[in-house]
């Protein structure tokens, strides 16, 4: 059984897109790379985040993700901060240890991506 299946479908999806936006919108660490973002592209980005985790059966057709987050200068420890936040959903609805180092293994090699940590180099 996938993970996607494991939480409940397609609801328990939109029950994680809510308790992730929540946690991410309440840690101070956080909240500026959002500010001025609007709410439904925040939330298009937290579907995103989870499918990508899960591996909903949504396809991505958005940007590749080192250019949706290239201008935002995300330091490596923000990263590891969201996908704690993740982590910590998924537990919470129910989802086994196992299951959630397995999505944190998953999400690991877009760290490079989205929080490179110095600034890309030209050309
Ligand atoms: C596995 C990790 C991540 C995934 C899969 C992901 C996914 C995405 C996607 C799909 C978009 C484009 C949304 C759109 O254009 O509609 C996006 C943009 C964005 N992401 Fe992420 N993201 C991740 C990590 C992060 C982290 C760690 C932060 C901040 C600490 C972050 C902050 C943002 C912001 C502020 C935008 C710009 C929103 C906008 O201007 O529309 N993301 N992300």
């Amino acid at each position: 059984m996938s993970i996607y299946e494991q939480i409940g479908g397609r609801a328990a999806v939109t029950a994680a897109v809510d308790d992730f936006y929540r946690r991410l919108m309440s840690d101070p660490a956080l909240t500026p790379y959002f500010d001025g973002v609007d709410m439904s592209r925040l939330k298009r980005h937290q579907r995103a985040f989870i499918a990508a985790a899960i591996g909903g059966p949504e396809p991505y057709l958005g940007r590749p993700m080192r250019e949706a987050h290239a201008l935002l200068d995300i330091q490596p420890d923000h990263f590891d901060r969201v996908v704690g936040h993740l982590a910590e959903t998924l537990s919470d609805l129910g989802v086994d240890q196992v299951a959630v180092d397995a999505i944190g293994d998953t999400l690991a090699p877009l760290k490079d991506e989205i929080a490179p940590g110095v600034a890309p180099r030209a050309g």
